[in-house]
């Protein structure tokens, strides 16, 4: 339950990577001259690094949980989990062609791909929808695992992006598993389904227009079939979901649509906080 947890320690990630560079090369900063001020900045970086590396968890508010201590990524862990992740070449490529690009922290992140692609191995997926597909690191993480039978449909409405994502396709041979469609996604899985194809899909994962995250839904639980599997990103959307304090429209309708997969029988759920937290539903 996300809502009861708070975090105890480390509550500022900016802080946490800000302060060990404030200082330069020799743990000085320039305009620090006299000797109390630098032995109170080096306390002061002394702590936070304690403070920041010692307990990168959070404790259940609710006593009810027992005391539950759940991890929280601080940049060192994270960094660490990277390194501990099996991403192909062709992605880091795709990845870091992207990274200078304007929209790349939409990309789902290495770990994320690499729970995709599992997903699709774990069902033996052959036919699958993504809907959001940018220069095409998630959709091509999941063709990768295809089998040569196997198809993605992947919707995107930005040529500029599809271009290279196509270049992707084609350097890592796997064109001929995915069938890209330019346009609103709401417009290719109603034409999907208008074409029969209700049923016919065993995974789909969903990351383009977020407060259109229900009609997507809706859509996909008729293309996929039962035991498939869709997995919707940014369920957590930076945490703004948890800040009763935040209600603009997108983290609304974020908010909204949890409370509405929390009480939707035809699926089971899961919500995995990684990246910005995805949501895995199995349909019933
Ligand atoms: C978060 S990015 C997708 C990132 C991608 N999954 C990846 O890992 O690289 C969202 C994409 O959805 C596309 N998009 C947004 N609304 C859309 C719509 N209504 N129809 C089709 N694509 C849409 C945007 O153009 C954008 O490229």
């Amino acid at each position: 339950m996300a809502s009861s947890l708070a975090v105890h320690h480390c509550s500022s990630v900016s802080r946490c990577q800000r302060v060990p560079w404030r200082l330069n090369g020799l743990g000085f900063h320039p305009l620090l001259t006299t000797t109390s001020s630098v032995i109170r900045a080096q306390k002061r970086v002394h702590l936070s690094r304690t403070y920041c590396t010692a307990k990168p968890f959070v404790v259940a508010e609710d006593e009810k949980y027992g005391n539950k201590q759940v991890i929280s990524v601080t940049p060192r862990l994270y960094d660490y989990i990277l390194s501990n992740v099996r991403e192909p070449e062709i992605l880091r490529e795709l990845r870091e062609e992207t990274a200078n690009m304007r929209g790349s922290q939409m990309q789902v992140s290495p770990d994320q791909a690499q729970l995709l692609a599992m997903l699709v191995q774990l069902l033996g997926a052959k036919r699958c929808i993504e809907v959001g597909v940018y220069t095409g690191y998630s959709s091509l993480a999941i063709a990768l695992v295809l089998p040569e039978s196997g198809r993605l449909v992947a919707c995107e409405r930005d040529a500029k992006s599809l271009e290279i994502a196509r270049k992707y396709y084609d350097k890592a041979g796997v064109s001929h598993k995915v069938i890209v469609k330019h346009g609103l996604a709401m417009d290719t899985l109603e034409s999907l389904l208008l074409n029969g194809e209700a049923c016919s899909y065993d995974f789909a994962f969903v990351d383009a227009e977020k407060r259109m995250n229900q009609e997507y839904f809706e859509l996909l639980l008729q293309l996929v079939r039962a035991g498939g599997v869709i997995v919707i990103d940014n369920v957590l959307w930076h945490g703004k979901v948890a800040d009763p304090m935040v209600n603009d429209a997108k983290t609304l309708s974020i908010r909204n649509f949890n409370k509405n997969l929390m009480e939707d029988k035809r699926v089971s759920i899961s919500i995995v906080p990684i990246g910005d937290g995805m949501t895995i539903c199995h349909k019933r």
